[in-house]
């Protein structure tokens, strides 16, 4: 092989990288099972620490996808105050510069919804279209053993990694959905997983909506000065 040239990304990797977004309106057009299932395998390619491959999946569609929407949906809107995420994505106070990150993707995407920064009910409205996949026609909640520790969830942040990249080398759209953690009684109940397993987090997954106002939403990322320091001679 010849090494001389500065090697470049191979488009089809660097398409599936760089196209991929969270996508928060879908279309109703179905994905086969076998997609989801061989965007499953290839995903667990990635690499884990003492290749324990920590990532559990559970797929829901159809009658078993509306259940459990319509049972959170209900918990949501009659108990909320009872549902505890089990794990802390976000810390309790945001530091710099993550704090002014998060508030510009929170503004920009219901600046672009039109929902103003009193209205309270439209957001409420708006954070519940979680709850139903954004409309996808596949679910997944990603499950990992409690008994695991940090390096396992790192393991399970690369597996996440390939799944959402794989699913644009298909053609295909995500969402990652911490939101779903809050309900994770909800959940195991309904579609019945261990107490051994906590919820690590959703995912819609289906074709995009091209149509919808929300899909354009473009955010931005850091240039590398900003995080990179390169330590040579
Ligand atoms: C683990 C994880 C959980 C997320 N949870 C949610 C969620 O519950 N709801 C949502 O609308 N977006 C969620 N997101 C999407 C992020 O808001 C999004 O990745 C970020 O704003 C960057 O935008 P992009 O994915 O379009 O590049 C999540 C992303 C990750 C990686």
């Amino acid at each position: 092989m010849n090494h001389s040239t500065t090697p470049t990304i191979d488009p089809a990797v660097k398409a599936a990288l760089a196209s991929r977004r969270s996508v928060r309106a879908f279309k109703p057009t179905p994905v086969p099972m076998e997609t989801v299932r061989k965007l499953l395998e290839i995903s667990s390619r990635a690499p884990s620490g003492t290749n324990m491959q920590p990532w559990q999946a559970h797929v829901v569609t159809g009658a078993a996808k509306d259940r459990v929407c319509q049972a959170v949906h209900h918990a949501r809107n009659t108990e909320n105050d009872k549902h505890v995420a089990e794990y802390n994505y976000y810390p309790d106070v945001f530091p710099e510069p993550y704090k002014t990150r998060r508030r510009k993707v929170g503004w920009d995407m219901y600046g672009l919804l039109g929902i103003g920064r009193e209205d309270k009910d439209k957001m409420f409205a708006q954070a519940g279209r979680n709850f139903v996949f954004f409309d996808a026609p596949v679910g997944i909640f990603f499950t990992i053993d409690k008994s695991l520790e940090i390096g396992s969830w790192l393991d399970f942040g690369m597996f996440l990694g390939n799944f959402v990249t794989a699913a644009r080398g298909a053609g295909l759209d995500t969402c990652a959905q911490a939101a779903w953690c809050h309900y994770h009684t909800v959940i195991r109940k309904e579609i019945g997983f261990s107490e051994e397993q906590t919820v690590v987090c959703g995912m819609a997954l289906g074709y995009a909506d091209d149509d919808a106002v929300i899909g354009q939403l473009v955010t931005d990322r850091a240039p590398l000065e900003d995080w990179v320091q390169w330590h040579g001679e």
